[in-house]
């Protein structure tokens, strides 16, 4: 039997309105990399963060290195050898890594045996030693602002380590990495392992389970469903396991046969709230029947160029023609009119209002056009009448139909909503941004098929994603967005996966 460092027994965690964590029962050994794989909202943060001292359960047992344990705060985790790093970092942004790395251990010396200081020095040289041994290339001295998202994840991997952490907890570590830096970062986890530690992996990604996990727990809905031994699962049974059904992976999907120019971008630059240009010079075109897809890491300004484009944030310099119509300084309702549709990656924010029902969601972009602005007994009934339409054709589920409130939908239901409302308006172009963020992979699969549909149809597609599996499998062609600038556009079939990471980290330009 191999020996087991932390036992869960009976472990349940309520929030107000749902149980998050329902009576788990897990053991971790020695020495492994457990993965820890579910849906978003599937409770994974939760059950670690417990472990971590960061919520107490309401009930069961934590049970570490045979012990029966109450871990009340993160500081008594430390005191056990357990560290995680969270999905948002906690690092001080204008301190340097060796600070950051000390604080609340600063190493004390006296001078002269009286006068106590922090040891710098004998820190650095220690974090030194650290990055040597796993080969960071990090400057202990560097100041945390002034490095990129990998370099600041290194820093929080440091921090356990400094702290001579045995059981190291991961929370979805590789969301903001690119192909490469994930690679890197799976070579530094089994590193780990082989250094003797025990490491706890959170993901929703089947491929990183398979590439380094020993054994996988899978987690729906608070629930454990299973625990296996990954070299013997197959990614797609993982799968099943995880949203409880089979799952068809690839996006069925034939030659493009492109049309007339829809939309062209023409050296485009937009600035944020503090004149900081986030789009910079950016020209392309989407051809009607042309799936367009934008590659690139969160903050290369992608957002800005989907908000500009919809009409949501002015153009500095450049132009946007649609159908031939110059519509750079056109209003939102203007370009909705004339056939622009815009699935935001904020559902909350512009996507929906979450206390009306399902059918004013839906009729939320046609309220001003017939048959919903005639009479006010007329726009009731073509309301209901519409949605329940809809509801069907996107298979949209809703407890009490058309009047069901929105809050109290699934993310995945509620972003159909936001694709069929936007899509059936039978627009020229689709702008799709970050369309399948957080949705199970059924949900994904499904609006990945839509993308293909809608430009099998005839329209121009704008995709943009941070997922370069998802940019691979719908791109007819694929530009790359780097720093704000479009450093590369080619046909999706001239560019292999390595190249795209590599663009999108500005190795290539
Ligand atoms: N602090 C909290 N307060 C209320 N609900 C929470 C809190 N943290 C998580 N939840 C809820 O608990 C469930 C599980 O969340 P979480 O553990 O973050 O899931 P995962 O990490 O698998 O995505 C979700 O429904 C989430 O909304
Ligand atoms: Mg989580």
């Amino acid at each position: 039997m191999p020996e087991s460092i932390v036992e869960m027994r009976h472990i349940t965690k309520r929030f107000p309105g749902i149980v998050a964590n329902d009576d788990i029962n897990l053991s971790i050994h020695k020495g492994e990399i457990f993965a820890l794989l579910g849906e978003n909202g599937a409770g994974k943060s939760t059950l670690m963060s417990m472990l971590f001292g960061m919520y107490e359960p309401d009930e069961g047992e934590l049970i570490v290195r045979g012990k029966k344990v109450n871990i009340t705060s993160p500081a008594e985790a430390v005191a056990l050898e357990i560290g995680m790093v969270h999905q948002h970092f906690k690092l001080v942004s204008n301190y340097t890594v060796t600070e950051n790395i000390i604080m609340g251990r600063e190493p004390l010396r006296r001078l002269l045996g009286i006068l106590p200081y922090i040891d710098r020095k004998g820190a650095e040289l220690k974090v030194q030693a650290l990055c040597d041994r796993y080969g960071f290339d990090l400057n202990p001295r560097a100041v945390i602002e002034d490095l990129g998202v990998s370099q600041q994840q290194r820093v929080e991997i440091l921090k356990m380590l400094y702290r001579e952490a045995e059981i190291l907890i991961f929370d979805e570590p590789t969301a903001m990495l690119t192909p490469q830096e994930t690679a890197r970062l799976l070579d530094i986890i089994r590193k780990l392992r082989d250094d003797g530690k025990t490491v706890i992996l959170i993901t929703h990604k089947l491929e990183e389970i398979k590439q380094v996990a020993d054994r996988c727990a899978v987690l729906n809905r608070g629930r454990l469903i299973d625990v296996f031994d990954v070299a013997s699962t197959s990614t797609r049974l993982m799968a099943a396991k995880m949203v409880g059904r089979e799952i068809d992976f690839e996006v069925d999907k034939t030659a493009p046969v492109f049309g007339e120019v829809i939309l062209d971008v023409s050296q485009l630059t937009v600035l944020d709230a503090q004149k900081v240009a986030m789009v910079k010079d950016v020209s392309f075109t989407v051809h009607a029947g042309e799936v367009f897809a934008v590659a690139g890491v969160a903050g290369n300004g992608q957002v800005e160029l989907a908000d500009t484009l919809a009409g949501l944030l002015a153009a500095k310099e450049g132009s946007i023609s649609f159908k031939g119509e110059n519509i750079t300084r056109a209003s939102v309702r203007k370009r909705t009119v004339e056939g622009l549709a815009y699935i935001p990656e904020d559902r909350h924010g512009v996507g929906l209002i979450l206390d009306f029902p399902v059918s004013d969601n839906l009729a939320s972009k046609a309220y001003f056009r017939p048959p919903f602005a005639k009479g006010p007994f007329l726009q009731q009934f073509a309301f209901r009448q519409y949605a329940d339409t809809l509801i069907e054709r996107y298979d949209i589920r809703c407890s009490k139909g058309a009047l069901t409130p929105v809050r109290s939908m699934s993310g995945g239901n509620q972003q159909k909503l936001i694709v069929a409302r936007e899509i059936d308006a039978d627009g020229d172009l689709v702008i799709f941004v970050q369309p399948t963020r957080g949705l199970d992979i059924g949900a994904t699969m499904g609006i990945r098929q839509r993308i293909i549909a809608e430009r099998d149809k005839g329209k121009a597609v704008l995709l943009i994603s941070l997922e370069l599996d998802e940019v691979l499998s719908c791109a007819d062609t694929i530009g790359v967005l780097y720093d704000g600038r479009m450093t590369k556009i080619a046909p999706a079939n001239e560019l292999s996966r390595n190249e795209v990471g590599e663009y999108m980290m500005g190795v290539q330009r």
